[in-house]
This record gives C-alpha cells, sequence and structure tokens, in this order.
C-alpha cells in the first residue's frame, strides 16, 4: 500500500482526490464566462420585436424583426412542432452561425402556418389550417397556436425587451426573457446570453454530465454556473457545477401540477445560472457559439416530456441480452494469460460474468485494431475460450490514432482524415500512444474510414466474440494541450467547421462512426453494443454511457445514482458506474462499501466492475468468502431490466417501470435494503443460476404475483431473440399481459403485441404474495409447467393454475 502511494505521488502532481483545478477552468477564468455572467444590458440594447413586420418563411417558420435603439437587427424565428413542441431561434439577418448537424433523429415536422389576418379568412377554421397566428394591435403582441384539437400556443409580445411566452391552454409554463438577451458578433467572439424563465417550477432537473444531485441547486454566491463543456477530469468532486465528460443541454421543469422542458440544441461549450425564486425557477444561458436555438416541451406529465424530448433525439435500439449482463475489467489486463485466468476464477468462485473487458493492454501499444503481438499472441483461441459459457469480450478504442509511419490505420488517414489546424496541417496531441492525431469524425469519408477497420478482416485477430466496443477518451483528451487537455478552440472541421461550435458532439460524432461500423461489419444482424465516456443528446440512438472515472467512496456510490437517473430521463437510459470507484481512495473501499456497491450497481442498466492501474485488484472473487457470498447473490440478482424510470425527487430511489421500487443502501452501518414490487404487479423473473445471460435465452420463467388489496394483479412481459433486429423490422416479437385469476390461483396469458411465436417461454413457477379478502397474509407456491409457445392467435389466452398449500408456506419443489 505504501509503495503504491509512493509511486502516485511520482507519477502524478496531482494530489489523489482532487480534481485539477489549475487544468479545469472557472467562470472567472473564462474571459466570455467572466464578461458576460453579471451583464446586464442598458435600456438601448434591449430588443423590440416588430408584431406587424412578421412574415412566414419555407418550412412554415414564422419570422420576426427584432431590433434595438443601437440599431442592431435579429430574427426571431418560430415554429410550432408535431406533438406539443415547439422551435425558437434568434440570429443575426445575415447569421454565418453554425447551425448543428447530426444530432436531432430526423428533422422535426412543422405544423403548416397561415397568416389568419392575411389569408382567406373564411377558411381560417378549416382543418388544415393547422396552425394559426393572430396579431392583437392594442398589446401588441403575437400568437401562434395550432388549429386543430391541440391545446398549447406561442405569444409573442412586442416589448423591449420582447418575450416569447409558451403555454398549455391558459397555464404559462415556459418563457424566453429578452431582458438579458446578448449576441455578441465581433472577430474575437459570437458569445450569446438569453435566459428561460419556467413559472410556478419549483425543481429544475437536467443538464447531465455533473456529480450533483438530481435536483439543480441555486447558483451564484460562489457556486460557479453549471458548464457543459465536455471534459477529461481525473478525480472528480461532489457536489460540483464542473463540466464532466457528456453534455446534454436539457432542463426539464416541475411544478407540483405540471413539468415542462426545453432543450438547447447547441453543441458549444455552455454555462448555466439557476436561479430559484418564490414564483419560478429560471435559467440564464451563457453559450461561446453555434447558434441560438431552442427546442420547448409542453409536457405537461414527466413521461410526455421524456417523449417530447426523445421524439426529438431518438431512443436507444434494444440492447442485446448479454450487454445487460456483467461485465469485468480493469485497467488492464496485460496478458492474454491474465485473461485465462480473470475468467476461470470467475466460473471457479461461481461469479456469473458476460464481459470480459479489454482496456489497452490488449493493444498494439494503443494502436487499436491491432492486437498486442507480444501478450496476446493469439486472440482467436483467447476469444473461442471466452465463449464457452457464452461470454463475449469488449476491447477499447479511442480516436487518437498513433502517428507511425508502419501503422496502416493511420497512414491511410494522414494528411486527408485528421482535424486539422486552419492552416490546413494534421493537428497533432499526446495521448495513451504517445504522439497523435485525431479522426475528423465531421468528415463522412473519414467517418466511413474508420468505422470500417472494425471489419473482421481488417481487424486482425477479432471474431463475433469481441462483441462490443468501448469507446474511451473522446471528449476528446488530449493529455499535453494547452486548453483543458482537449482540442484547441481554433481546430478546423470538415466543412471548414470551427471546433468551438462543435466540441460537445465529437464523442457523440466518434460512436456515430462506430455504430455504422459494426452495423456494417455484422452485416446488419446484430445490434451493437457501445459503451462511450463522452455523450451529448442523441448518442443514445448509438451508445451505452458510464459516469466516467469516478472515486472509491460513499458519495460516489451515492451519485452514480442521480448521475444515471438524470441520464435516463434525459434519453440515455443504458447507464451505469464503476463498481468500486475507478479511482482509489486508499482504505475508503471497505468490504462494507463494495458489498453495497454490487448491490446498488445491479439495478442501473449498465453493470462494471472496474479498477484504475496499480489500485488493489478488486475482482469479485479476491475478497472474503462472506463478502464473496453477498456479492455473488447481487450478480445473480441483476435484473435484465431496460426502461425508462419515473423522474423523481429522490436522489436515491429507482422505479423500475412502475412495479418496482429499489432503494439501495449508500450509507455506512445500515442493515437493511428495501426493494417494493408494487401491489397489483406480476413480476417475471428468471430464477435460474448460470455463468452468463446467453446461458438463460432458453430458460423457463418464475411468475411473482403480488396481489394488491382487491386481490388483483397483472404484468407485462416483452421477449424477441436478444439480439437481431427483427422485433424492428419484421415485428418479431412478443408482448404479453400476465392477469392474476383469483377462482383459479392462477395466470391467464394475453398477447398484447407482435408476430413471434417461435420463442421459447415457459413458466415454471408461480409464487402469490398478498392478503386474502379475508386479510390473511398466505403465500402459495405453485408449480405448473406451462409452454406457451402454441400461442396462436391474438386472442388466444393461456391459464396456468396454481396449486395451493396453506400449510406449507415454503415450497420449493420442482
Ligand atoms: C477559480 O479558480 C481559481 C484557480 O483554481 C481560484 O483561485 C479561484 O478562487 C476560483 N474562483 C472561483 C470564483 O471559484
Ligand atoms: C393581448 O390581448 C389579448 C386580447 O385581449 C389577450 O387574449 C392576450 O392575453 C393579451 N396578451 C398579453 C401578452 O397581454
Ligand atoms: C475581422 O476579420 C476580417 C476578416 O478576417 C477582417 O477583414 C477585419 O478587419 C477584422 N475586423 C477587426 C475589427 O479586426
Ligand atoms: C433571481 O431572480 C430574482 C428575481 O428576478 C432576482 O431578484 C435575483 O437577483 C436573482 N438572483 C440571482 C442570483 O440571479
Ligand atoms: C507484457 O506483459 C508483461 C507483464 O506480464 C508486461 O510487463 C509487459 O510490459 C507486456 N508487454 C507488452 C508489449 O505489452
Ligand atoms: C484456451 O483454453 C485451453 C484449454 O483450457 C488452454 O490450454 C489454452 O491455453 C487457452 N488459450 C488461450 C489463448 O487462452
Ligand atoms: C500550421 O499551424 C500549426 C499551429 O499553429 C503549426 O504548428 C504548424 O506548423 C502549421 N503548419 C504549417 C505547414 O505551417
Ligand atoms: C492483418 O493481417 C493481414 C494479413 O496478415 C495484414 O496484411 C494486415 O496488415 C494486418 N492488419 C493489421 C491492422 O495489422
Ligand atoms: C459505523 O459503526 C462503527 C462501529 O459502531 C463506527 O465505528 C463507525 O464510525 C460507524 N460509521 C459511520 C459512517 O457511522
Ligand atoms: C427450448 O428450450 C428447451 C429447454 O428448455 C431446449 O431444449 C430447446 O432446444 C429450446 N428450443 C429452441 C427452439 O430454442
Ligand atoms: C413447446 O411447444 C412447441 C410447439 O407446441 C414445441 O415445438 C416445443 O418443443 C415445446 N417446448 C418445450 C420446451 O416443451
Amino acid at each position: 500500500m505504501l509503495r503504491f502511494s509512493i509511486l502516485v505521488a511520482l507519477l502524478a502532481p496531482v494530489v489523489l482526490g482532487e480534481a485539477d483545478h489549475a487544468t479545469f477552468l472557472n467562470c472567472s477564468r473564462v474571459p466570455f464566462c467572466t464578461r458576460l455572467r453579471e451583464n446586464v444590458p442598458d435600456a438601448s440594447s434591449l430588443f423590440a420585436a416588430d408584431i406587424g413586420g412578421f412574415t412566414e418563411e419555407n418550412n412554415n417558420i414564422v419570422h420576426v424583426p427584432l431590433s434595438n435603439s443601437d440599431g442592431e437587427s435579429l430574427v426571431l424565428q418560430i415554429s410550432l412542432l408535431e406533438g406539443y413542441k415547439a422551435r425558437v431561434k434568434v440570429v443575426e439577418p445575415d447569421s454565418s452561425r453554425y447551425e448543428l448537424e447530426y444530432v436531432l433523429d430526423g428533422e422535426p415536422e412543422t405544423l403548416p402556418s397561415v397568416n389568419k389576418l392575411s389569408k382567406d379568412k373564411e377558411n381560417k377554421d378549416k382543418s388544415f389550417l393547422k396552425c394559426l397566428s393572430t396579431i392583437n394591435q392594442a398589446n401588441q403582441s403575437l400568437t401562434l397556436f395550432p388549429a386543430d384539437e391541440q391545446y398549447y400556443s406561442v405569444v409573442v409580445t412586442s416589448g423591449p425587451p420582447f418575450t416569447v411566452e409558451f403555454y398549455l391552454g391558459e397555464t404559462l409554463e415556459v418563457v424566453l426573457n429578452a431582458e438579458r438577451l446578448v449576441m455578441e458578433n465581433t472577430n474575437e467572439s459570437i458569445a450569446f446570453t438569453f435566459t428561460v424563465d419556467y413559472p410556478g417550477a419549483t425543481a429544475l432537473y437536467g443538464l447531465y454530465h455533473h456529480a450533483h444531485n438530481i435536483v439543480l441547486r441555486q447558483t451564484g454566491n460562489g457556486f460557479d454556473p453549471f458548464r457543459l463543456r465536455n471534459s477529461d477530469v481525473s478525480f472528480y468532486e461532489l457536489d460540483s457545477p464542473m463540466a464532466l465528460y457528456g453534455s446534454i443541454p436539457v432542463v426539464y421543469a416541475h411544478s407540483p401540477d405540471r413539468t415542462s422542458g426545453i432543450y438547447v440544441h447547441n453543441a458549444a461549450e455552455q454555462w448555466i445560472d439557476i436561479n430559484y425564486t418564490s414564483t419560478q425557477a429560471s435559467t440564464y444561458f451563457i453559450i461561446q457559439g453555434g447558434t441560438l436555438d431552442l427546442f420547448v416541451l409542453f409536457g405537461p406529465t414527466p413521461q410526455q416530456v421524456v417523449r417530447q424530448y426523445t421524439s426529438l433525439t431518438g431512443v436507444a435500439h434494444l440492447p442485446q441480452i448479454w450487454t445487460l449482463g456483467y461485465h469485468q475489467c480493469r485497467f488492464t489486463y496485460q496478458t492474454q494469460e491474465e485473461v485465462k485466468e480473470v475468467v476461470a476464477l470467475m466460473d471457479q468462485y461461481d461469479f456469473p460474468m458476460d464481459v470480459i473487458v479489454l482496456d489497452d493492454g490488449h493493444s498494439n501499444a494503443n494502436r487499436y485494431f491491432e492486437f498486442n503481438p507480444v501478450n496476446f499472441t493469439n486472440p482467436e483461441e483467447m476469444l473461442r475460450n471466452i465463449s464457452v459459457n457464452g461470454r463475449k469480450a469488449v476491447p477499447i478504442s479511442d480516436p487518437h490514432i498513433k502517428i507511425a509511419d508502419d501503422y496502416a490505420v493511420y497512414t491511410g488517414a494522414k494528411n486527408k482524415y485528421f482535424v486539422k489546424w486552419a492552416n490546413g496541417s494534421d493537428y497533432e496531441g499526446v495521448c495513451w500512444p504517445g504522439l497523435s492525431s485525431y479522426i475528423d469524425f465531421f468528415n463522412p469519408e473519414a467517418s466511413d474510414y474508420y468505422g470500417s477497420w472494425y471489419a473482421y478482416d481488417k481487424f486482425n485477430g477479432s471474431t463475433p466474440v469481441l462483441a462490443g466496443i468501448w469507446n474511451d477518451m473522446n471528449e476528446p483528451s488530449v493529455f499535453d494541450d494547452t486548453t483543458e487537455k482537449t482540442f484547441p478552440f481554433e481546430l478546423v472541421h470538415y466543412g471548414n467547421i470551427l471546433h468551438r461550435d462543435v466540441h460537445n458532439i465529437y464523442g457523440f460524432m466518434h460512436v456515430r462512426a462506430t455504430h455504422k461500423g459494426l452495423i456494417l461489419r455484422d452485416e446488419g444482424r446484430k445490434r451493437p453494443f457501445i459503451l462511450t465516456r463522452s455523450s451529448f443528446a442523441g448518442s443514445q440512438r448509438y451508445a451505452a454511457i458510464w459516469t466516467g472515472d469516478n472515486t472509491a467512496g460513499w458519495g460516489y456510490l451515492q451519485v452514480s445514482y442521480s448521475e444515471c437517473l438524470v441520464a435516463n430521463i434525459l434519453g440515455h437510459v443504458f447507464c451505469g458506474a464503476d463498481i468500486g470507484g475507478f479511482f482509489d481512495n486508499d482504505g475508503v473501499l471497505t468490504d462494507e462499501l463494495i458489498q453495497r456497491w454490487y448491490q446498488a450497481a445491479a439495478w442501473l442498466p449498465f453493470m462494471r466492475g472496474h479498477s484504475n492501474k496499480g489500485t488493489p485488484r478488486r475482482e469479485p472473487y479476491v475478497f472474503a468468502e462472506d463478502v464473496r457470498n453477498v456479492l455473488r447473490e447481487a450478480l445473480k440478482k441483476t435484473p435484465l431490466f431496460y426502461e425508462y424510470p419515473e423522474l423523481l425527487e429522490y436522489d436515491d430511489h429507482l422505479l423500475l417501470g412502475s412495479d418496482i421500487l429499489a432503494r439501495p443502501v449508500f450509507e455506512s452501518n445500515v442493515t437493511t435494503s428495501p426493494l417494493f414490487y408494487r401491489g397489483g404487479s406480476i413480476i417475471t423473473r428468471n430464477d435460474i443460476e448460470r455463468p452468463s445471460t446467453t446461458q438463460m435465452v432458453n430458460d423457463p420463467f418464475t411468475l411473482y404475483v403480488n396481489l394488491d388489496s382487491n386481490e388483483e394483479a397483472s404484468g407485462r412481459f416483452y421477449i424477441d431473440d436478444y439480439t437481431s433486429f427483427d422485433y424492428n423490422d419484421f415485428n418479431d416479437y412478443l408482448y404479453l399481459r400476465f392477469i392474476y385469476v383469483p377462482e383459479s390461483h392462477g395466470v391467464r396469458i394475453e398477447r398484447l403485441n407482435g408476430d413471434g411465436l417461435d420463442f421459447n417461454i415457459s413458466i415454471r413457477r408461480i409464487v402469490i404474495s398478498g392478503e386474502t379478502p379475508e386479510g390473511k397474509p398466505y403465500n402459495c407456491f405453485g408449480n405448473k409447467f406451462a409452454n406457451i409457445s402454441s400461442l396462436k392467435t391474438r386472442t388466444a389466452i393461456i391459464a396456468i393454475t396454481c396449486e395451493i398449500d396453506l400449510d406449507r408456506k415454503v415450497f420449493f419443489s420442482d
């Protein structure tokens, strides 16, 4: 232990357990943030809207001229979108600002707009007039609203300062407030600021990624604005507004009776001040570049806001089943013998494991797509051995490419596919392999070139057992750079895009290229699994995320729930944190903490044990027998769930779907860990123990029937082939409803949806718990095996009855 501490002290100038504040800047050291944070424009620079001068442009966008008494002009652009959403931009009349591409999951559909005053009056109420605009001359306001049944509107008032108000019915939900609207437009800066108010809101959520509670706190009084700038921050701190690995510029505003939200469609660096008053919450955005492009989500329920947001940026495709099991990682397994040993010990000690993760030791000195020729001499055989119990391997692959003339990945991209300086020469920076250049994923050819290296015939030694890819260091991380260890702002991407304007989507573009590469590699037959450290709005379409290089400690265990809960409601459902903390925190990782961490981690969709170089080994088998037993139990209970959790105001509860509430233990010296099944639910479980999930696919299920006070219960169940896109392309899945039948103490099975009838579904037990109508507790353990693959028609009903034995409360026989 002592020897290791000395080693760290020699290698790293950073004090263990503290983020590097000399490198990672706060607002007062970033000129545009310092300049604009306290800025209050004077009266002559406040913009007024020329309500009467509005025009309707292509794509149903209403343009309203803006001007101030300093003689400056801007244009307000508004469109109403399908499904309770609206979009607002504020730009210069001749804007050359970068407009973000790639992030939206298709161009959102705008409602056709018709000017009620200037168009044929008699047609104004006809249903084909989808969006109406009305001007009220007395109070100088312009109202846009859909003419059909939908019930939302956008009102522009002239000001100065003008406002754009967003109403759901009569309720004012969101206001774009121009009191502090500034659009710098000089050679030195195109930074801009604006305020969004949420009348009535008592809590704001969002702005992933911060190591912070799920409710965003008030900033100011010494607390920096929340910052969004993808950064590789070692030893990141708790309760901090510092920018971390990902950026999702979404805010949900919650009041006791409704929820609304905004998405700021912009990938430049952002700082966001939060202010709660007795009547509203508000957010002040300070953004370095790109366009002021705001989407408003009208809600009104949390679930609707989440759907409105994901209708813009997309949802993840379903994962393959093995990705939901346990992943074992370490920085780094150094030889193929070590990999063999870890796998063998996991088996020997009876720990389930789906994935062995190959960190950089597997690679040829961080030349990705090449196995280490000294220590991994027979990757095919190693992978074949790993697959014996249905397991997979996931190797790391980063966006930096070592500069070496004998490295084909490099030579094929040199002077062509790398990110460049303004003078056209390839940018070079230091990362794990030494001096490297970085793929410019904004160039479609470069992106395809990179993706093509995942092909089995190009990545020598790879086989289908190398089933997923881990994309790390993609903020991107540059060890020697002067600008907070990442790209300088002035680098230029393909299409003459300044890095300043797209910094936060570099990692998004990386995983997008990998996703396409894996689709091509497997000829579209498998759902790609990619794990990424850097994320942005929309990257859920391509990759799972984890919370980066966390630290051992109770606070980090708890914050992993806050981080993933926030990610989940922002579309990134597939989230987890390194179990035990990546960085060791000398002595903090007690037996008690590692047990609680495995127990809690089992309830997050992505479950991985990982640890830094030089830390004490931490695979589950290294612990004493009593600890091993707890870890084994946690790994065997890992739920293979995948559903959007509810928006909760607690950082420490996780609601899985609507039926399971997990409250893991995040504190020392606590002896109980509640897990609640909702009364009235039926939970489907596979209770047969296997080394990996792929070996469970034909196992029969157990139904846990949790009766409510009316002696009723029902549940839903989804199954597909766990691997392909056939569920999407051919409806090849089955979605069933289980309904408890009190008369027979059995379960009726109905087909709700899906055409897949070839799945091997069987029920071997029904466990009923709850109270009899007389209020007596009873447990019934049935033992009926039913093969329901014969469920032929949509309305078919299969009943399974359960034998009750009131005298025998526990009856385990098969
Ligand atoms: C900003 O960071 C510098 C350097 O770490 C520090 O000295 C200063 O106190 C910080 N300012 C604020 C307001 O936190
Ligand atoms: C403007 O006047 C109209 C008609 O009286 C009213 O419905 C609307 O609420 C007013 N808008 C504002 C912003 O005062
Ligand atoms: C701004 O940049 C343009 C083009 O590079 C140059 O012509 C102009 O002189 C610059 N203006 C100022 C004020 O520096
Ligand atoms: C919060 O908003 C209130 C009301 O607009 C204002 O008086 C106060 O100064 C704001 N606080 C901060 C820290 O911005
Ligand atoms: C191979 O593994 C040994 C440890 O067994 C390590 O010392 C050595 O650096 C590794 N060599 C390479 C080329 O990775
Ligand atoms: C594969 O497994 C066999 C049988 O256990 C073993 O002899 C061999 O060393 C393993 N190969 C690798 C590369 O792990
Ligand atoms: C291009 O600019 C970079 C950064 O200023 C510099 O390091 C490099 O030498 C320049 N290349 C050429 C060919 O001038
Ligand atoms: C893979 O192997 C082939 C044939 O041995 C060789 O031509 C190719 O350069 C290798 N590729 C890499 C990336 O090492
Ligand atoms: C847990 O209990 C032990 C023994 O009573 C005590 O020494 C320790 O301080 C407690 N830890 C915490 C975090 O309360
Ligand atoms: C169905 O599962 C049984 C074991 O429960 C297995 O023997 C059989 O091969 C499976 N059938 C298919 C089509 O996978
Ligand atoms: C279930 O039934 C189907 C068709 O009725 C049959 O093909 C299959 O083998 C059965 N599975 C088991 C595990 O009995």
